[in-house]
């Protein structure tokens, strides 16, 4: 085969080779192979020593032609390969700005703050004032200035987490009635909201925390009529206006007297259900006058001053009105279950 036959050749086939090339990388591997030190092109190079003379000028030209030849289609074919990459890059990147917005992922309230701010709505709207107290609190708070005595089972390390001797974690929020009582500063109207602690198994209705509300009235003349008609007007507030009210006489040691309420059951309106286990009332909360030993204990002098405590729950209150039939549901914090409330 002569040299223009060889030449002819070689450009057919890199013009084929090129136009086969699938990608930037292929038709570099192209240029190597026809244009490269070690390409077909310079090897037809090498090979002029022995062509014959009167030959070589019109054989290198012609070398040369094939050079250029592939050398432009080579460079025309990658720049039509670069545009297409460039166009694909922006059919992707386009960006629609009519398209809606993606919307953030939000939590939700927990059904513990919604029953919570109802509760502080309704005594905010009485007068009362809502504060906090500590958590880690001690054993003289919690117990002590609150007539529990060194004996009382409450007191037994099973119910009770101890930090060290003289501090517990608080197994109520009734200690706060000890902390504003001894600031004295009279009269008295407040809701103290709080985590609780006490050393009990987890099931259906019992955690380790929980939380509750104390509520506590000092005053003169403060009768067991004042804690009556809050109470009652409390419970037509939360749970609805035909809601029925019974005081219960019970003990707690700084009340005297003390008493348990039961509202009339709102789902079933006081006639028996599943809710209010068919007795047609529904236990919420504790209450009494406070004990004067109590009141003398945080220096306020129980011959001029009386007044009125309470303690609800606040998980009780929610779990109730959101007809809720395990606890730990409100401890899982699954977003699918709040979202519910
Ligand atoms: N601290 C009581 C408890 O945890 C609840 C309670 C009862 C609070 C009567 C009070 C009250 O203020 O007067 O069981």
């Amino acid at each position: 085969m002569d040299m223009k036959e060889k030449l002819q050749e070689i450009r057919q086939e890199a013009v084929k080779r090129i136009q086969n090339s699938d990608g930037l990388e292929q038709l570099n591997e192209v240029r190597v192979a026809y244009l490269g030190k070690k390409g077909q092109l310079t090897a037809v190079l090498k090979g002029m020593k022995d062509v014959a003379p009167q030959d070589r000028p019109a054989v290198g030209q012609l070398v040369n032609d094939t050079r250029a030849h592939i050398e432009e289609f080579l460079e025309d074919t990658k720049k039509r390969m670069e545009q297409a990459v460039r166009e694909r890059k922006l059919a992707q990147e386009v960006i629609d700005v009519t398209l809606p917005a993606r919307k953030p992922e939000t939590g939700h309230r927990h059904p513990n703050t919604i029953a919570l701010e109802e509760v502080e709505r309704i005594f905010i709207g009485m007068g009362y004032e809502v504060v906090e107290g500590p958590e880690v609190e001690y054993d003289e708070y919690n117990f002590t200035k609150l007539n529990i005595p060194q004996d009382h089972p409450a007191k037994d390390e099973q119910d009770t987490f101890y930090i060290n001797k003289e501090i517990v974690l608080r197994t109520q929020t009734s200690p706060v009635q000890a902390r504003v009582m001894e600031k004295g500063k009279l009269p008295i109207r407040m809701i103290a909201p709080g985590r609780v602690f006490r050393s009990d198994e987890v099931d259906a209705t019992h955690s380790p925390s929980f939380h509750q509300i104390e509520g506590l009235v000092v005053d003169k003349n403060i009768t067991f009529a004042d804690l009556k008609g809050t109470l009652e007007e409390f419970a037509r507030e939360l749970f609805g206006p035909e809601t029925q009210t019974k005081f219960r006489p019970h003990h707690f040691p700084f009340t005297e007297p003390s008493a348990e309420v039961d509202v009339s059951c709102f789902k079933c309106k006081g006639s028996g259900c599943r809710f209010c286990k068919g007795s047609g009332w529904i236990e919420i909360l504790g209450c009494g006058m406070v004990h004067p030993h109590v009141l003398e204990m945080c220096g306020i002098d129980p011959k001029e001053y009386t007044g009125f405590a309470f303690g609800v729950g606040l998980e009780r209150i929610a779990l109730l009105k959101y007809e809720i039939d395990d606890m730990r549901l409100l401890y899982e914090n699954d977003i699918r279950f709040l979202n519910q409330f």
